[in-house]
């Protein structure tokens, strides 16, 4: 049976992703954080596994319980938008900063070494949920420079960790799910969760038509980093 690890399942993409893969068959693990999550994962029929990627302990003891599990698609989809701010405004706060740093990059620095080695036996995928709001070569304007930086550090990830786990057979690919209608991306966004992670599946999924060390977004179109 092939199987996926979600990382940030409980709303929005992750949830999404958790409900598509178990439909589609797969074994799937989804991480959360609050009981009620767990909860609502566990009658999905998922396997849980707790994980507040801030914390160093629970990523540690994700390591301990994955141990010895093989893993054909790895999700790191966790994340934070933070404030608004651009350059003409005030500097984020240093807890804001902290916060999205430490969620958005910290944490998927920490997570790789845990999850790449996972992947290798059945030479699976890992995919970064990364925002085209990330990439240097298109940006157009500065609002939420403080994810826009975030998300510019996860795509540099993405590349390390092709660069480094590639040679062993794991695939590497960093994603923009487009602008979706979840907690994050409010109800005027123009696509459906639905929509954008049958997309990325679609991406995941083919991986000769979407190699390793390069940025896609939800229509399978390669974006610039
Ligand atoms: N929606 C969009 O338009 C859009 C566009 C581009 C990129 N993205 C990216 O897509 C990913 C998912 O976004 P979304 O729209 O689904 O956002 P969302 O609805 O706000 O969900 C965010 C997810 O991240 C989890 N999370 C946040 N902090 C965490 C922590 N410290 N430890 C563990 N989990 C944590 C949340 O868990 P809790 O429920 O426990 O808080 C939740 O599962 C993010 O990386 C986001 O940057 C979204």
């Amino acid at each position: 049976m092939t199987s996926a690890l979600i990382v940030g399942a409980s709303r929005g993409l992750g949830l999404e992703f958790a409900r598509q893969y178990q439909e589609a068959g797969f074994q799937v693990t989804a991480t959360y954080r609050s009981e009620a999550d767990r909860i609502k994962l566990r009658d999905l029929g998922v396997q849980t596994l707790k994980l507040d990627v801030l914390e160093s302990g629970d990523v540690n003891d994700i390591a301990w319980q994955l141990k010895g599990e093989k893993l054909d698609v790895a999700v790191i989809n966790a994340g934070v938008y933070g404030p608004r701010n651009s350059m003409t405004g005030v500097a984020p706060s240093l807890e804001d900063f902290d916060q999205v740093m430490r969620t958005n990059v910290l944490a998927a620095m920490r997570l790789i070494p845990v999850v790449a080695p996972l992947l290798v036996p059945a030479r699976g995928s890992m995919a970064f949920i990364s925002s085209r709001m990330g990439s240097i070569a298109e940006a157009g304007a500065s609002f939420g420079m403080l994810y826009r930086t975030s998300k510019a550090a996860v795509n540099m990830m993405a590349k390390l960790a092709h660069v480094d786990f590639n040679p062993q057979g794991v695939r590497v690919i960093s994603l923009h799910p487009g602008w979706v209608r979840t907690d994050m991306g409010g109800p005027n966004a123009d696509v459906s969760a639905q929509e954008s992670v049958s997309g990325m599946r679609r991406v995941i999924e083919q991986t000769s038509s979407y190699p390793s060390g390069c940025f896609f977004d939800y229509r399978g179109q390669s974006l610039a980093w």
